[in-house]
């Protein structure tokens, strides 16, 4: 039995990196995943400023990686894409791609002429009226902006197939429908270098959308502020504490997590408040569980003062657990130290599974 094949791109700020599944009868695998650094500068914000260089590094992503396919998934997630719930008329799946354009340009700040627009439904109902309506999260990115991203793919040689909303992709990849359902609603957070998808979801199905532009570099900023010391140093200096391994003095140990926590400070706010903009906007009383993926979410730490700040269950999320793990190349630990990367690629993925 042949077997498809799918490849996700994710063009993260620190980083290019893709994975590729394979579609078989005994399940999903991940059969390659690689990742190449991308320079500052080239992706600013969650948008692709300089294509060139992107495009290099993912050349250098297909050359190093032996992806067996050119067809990608790419996503997109910064300040140019409005994801916002609205209510539509009622009318057959096939007809509402079509007239987007003529019903949302009052939902959104820009043209509709400038916009890739998507409208992915929650719930259906009816109106006090009688009227049978949509109720559903209207996605409408800037053209140009998505252009910038499918360029970068196109001069590296590769088919940007689809386009898809990043959160979107990363409920894809963790947002396992079974076990949830009965749980209610969670929400997958994912915190990269300069932004931060977060996604809540009930069974599968979205319900909110937040792209946050802050991330680990905001935090390794904050970290350089109170020290005094360079960017670089700083980041190196983050990325080294670990709680009590034995080895480090315990004292120096934890006034390091005690600085890390004071430096995410702002950040743990800013996601406290948008899951209270949600609960509060829906009148839900809590969510079931918060889970984190993306480099930024390795931070010592972060998960539990996360978990302390929105009194919500939290857990770093695991896509790789979903999946069977082919001929990758890499060892155990490996995947373990690469799977928060892993969540956004897989769903991209998985956008255009069999
Ligand atoms: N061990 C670690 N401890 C703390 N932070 C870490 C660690 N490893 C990586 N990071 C942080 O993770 C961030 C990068 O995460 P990730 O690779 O998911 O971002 P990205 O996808 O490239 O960027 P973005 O999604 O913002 O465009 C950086 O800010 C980095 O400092
Ligand atoms: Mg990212």
């Amino acid at each position: 039995m042949a077997s498809r094949t799918a490849i996700g791109l994710d063009i993260g700020t620190s980083g290019v990196r893709a994975a590729e599944l394979s579609f078989g009868k005994a399940g999903i695998t991940l059969e390659r995943f690689g990742q190449v650094p991308l320079p500052e500068g080239c992706v600013v914000d969650g948008e692709v400023v300089d294509t060139e260089a992107v495009a290099a590094a993912i050349k250098r992503l297909w050359a190093h990686t032996k992806f067996t396919g050119k067809d990608v998934v790419i996503g997109v997630a910064n300040g140019k894409v409005i994801v916002r719930q609205v209510d539509l008329p009622w009318m057959p799946a096939e007809d509402l791609q079509r007239s987007l354009p003529f019903q949302v340009q009052e939902f959104i700040p820009i043209p509709v002429e400038e916009a890739v627009l998507d409208f992915v439904t929650v719930e259906e109902f009816e109106t006090e009226q009688g009227g049978r309506t949509l109720r559903g999260l209207l996605v409408a990115a800037s053209r140009d902006m998505v252009m910038s991203a499918v360029k970068a793919v196109q001069a590296a040689g590769l088919t940007p197939a689809t386009v898809d909303l990043t959160p979107f992709a990363l409920l894809r990849a963790l947002g396992d429908p079974s076990p949830l359902a009965a749980a209610g609603p969670e929400a997958v957070v994912d915190i990269g270098s300069r932004v931060t998808n977060i996604v809540v979801h009930e069974g599968g199905v979205p319900r909110f959308v937040r792209i946050l532009l802050m991330g680990g570099a905001d935090i390794t900023e904050a970290v350089a502020d109170r020290l005094g010391v360079p960017v670089e140093q700083a980041e190196t200096l983050k990325q080294s504490v670990v709680y009590g391994d034995g080895s480090a003095d315990e004292e120096m140990a934890r006034s390091a997590v005690s600085l890390m926590d004071a430096s995410s400070q702002q950040f743990v706010d800013e996601v406290r408040g948008s899951l209270d903009y949600y609960l509060a906007s829906t009148g839900s009383e809590s969510l079931s569980r918060l889970v984190v993926t993306g480099g930024g979410g390795r931070l010592v730490g972060l998960v539990q003062r996360l978990q302390e700040a929105t009194r919500i269950p939290t857990e770093m999320g695991t896509p790789v657990s979903q999946l069977r793990v082919g001929k990758t190349g890499l060892t155990e630990d490996q995947i373990d130290f690469i799977e928060p990367l892993t969540a956004v690629p897989v769903g991209l993925a998985l956008a255009v599974a069999p």
